[in-house]
């Protein structure tokens, strides 16, 4: 495993973390998502990343029994607020009373005294960003949570809020987007902010969900067990991605994995580390096997050549459109 810096704090995490949407909780049984994690710190993945919401509160708790006995120190733990976790319309966003409840729900859940990133998962449009942030502040100042992240924030919403976070000496250092071969709307405005303001990229879903993994095949139905065959929430997320285009694309890229001595989901994930503002990948894994291959990818350099040959296999199809970078104009 290699390790990089969060951003520009002194917090290290590993290039390739794990994370349990859908997963834990909900597509996997527990004993499976026990042997991912188990797979995950055996190689060397030390950062993991989950959310209060994720399965309705359920995988923060898989995740907290998984990681039980493991020495706290080693390990970067990391949350999320903002989506709904119970019926209530404070039960949701980023008001100072749902983060102070969120943030010791997840404690508790995850058996830990502490966080070391604490996540807004979507810009909240119905809370001042001033009370947000003091809130955020307050989470640090009582030594719950050590750095402060958001998740699919727009450059001017991340410039505010690292204004905010000066004033009230907390570390804002990263922002959690989704990016991809086939994604790479964060280019333009998010990562050069990013870069200026010091916040590192914790990137998600680097294989478009499996999507870049191959085994999806134009005109065939998705294998068994995939995420695409789970009808209870992955098919749903994974669908824009499996069209006859995008997944006759995906298999031009076999020849030039194999050239470069690297399985299809290594390829994808490389490619997302080789920017040098990505933090981390985080990847998911329905099995062990998976975090095997996946975790190869880690300190590998891709050719100028073989990126172009990507570039030029995608071109048409890559969503680059900044404006894609948006939370829900209403709390849900
Ligand atoms: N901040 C946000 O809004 C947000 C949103 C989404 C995700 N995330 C974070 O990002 C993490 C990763 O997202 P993701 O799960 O979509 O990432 P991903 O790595 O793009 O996709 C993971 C899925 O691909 C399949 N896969 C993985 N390795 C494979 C391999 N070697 N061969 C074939 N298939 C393979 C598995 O699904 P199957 O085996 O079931 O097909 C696995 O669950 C999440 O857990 C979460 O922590 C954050």
């Amino acid at each position: 495993m290699e390790f990089r810096h969060l951003g520009r704090s002194g917090l290290m995490v590993s290039e390739i973390s794990y994370g349990n949407w859908i997963t834990h909780g909900s597509q996997v049984e527990e004993d499976a998502a026990t042997a991912c994690v188990r797979a995950a710190l055996e190689t060397g993945i030390t950062t993991f990343d989950t959310a209060d919401v994720y399965a309705n509160t359920k995988a923060e708790e898989v995740l907290g029994r998984a990681l039980r006995g493991e020495r706290r120190e080693g390990l970067e733990i990391f949350t999320k607020v903002y989506w709904p976790t119970g019926p209530g319309r404070n039960d949701r966003g980023l008001s100072r009373k749902h983060i102070m409840e969120s943030i010791n729900g997840s404690l508790r859940r995850l058996q830990t005294d502490y966080v070391d990133l604490y996540q807004a998962h979507r810009y909240d449009h119905s809370t001042p960003l001033e009370e947000t942030m003091e809130a955020f502040a307050d989470v640090v100042h009582s030594g719950k949570a050590h750095y402060i992240g958001v998740s699919e924030w727009t450059a001017s919403e991340i410039r505010q809020a690292h204004r905010l976070a000066r004033e009230l000496r907390v570390p804002l250092v990263s922002n959690q987007p989704q990016y991809s071969i086939l994604w790479r709307v964060i280019e333009t405005e998010v990562i050069p902010t990013s870069e200026e303001l010091g916040l590192g990229q914790i990137v998600w879903s680097p294989m478009a969900q499996g999507a870049l993994s191959g085994k999806y095949l134009p005109g065939q139905p998705p294998p068994a067990g995939s995420r695409a065959t789970d009808e209870k929430s992955g098919a749903s997320f994974i669908a824009k991605f499996l069209t006859d285009d995008v997944l006759t694309r995906v298999q031009q890229l076999k020849p030039l994995a194999e050239q470069a001595g690297l399985t299809m989901p290594q390829l994808a994930i490389a490619w997302v580390l080789q920017n040098p503002n990505v933090s981390s990948a985080i990847i998911g894994a329905s099995r062990p096997e998976q975090v095997h291959d996946n975790v190869k990818a880690a300190g590998v350099q891709l050719d100028a050549g073989l990126l172009k040959a990507i570039d030029d296999i995608f071109d048409p199809i890559v969503e680059r459109d900044a404006a894609k970078t948006q939370s829900p104009p209403q709390r849900p």
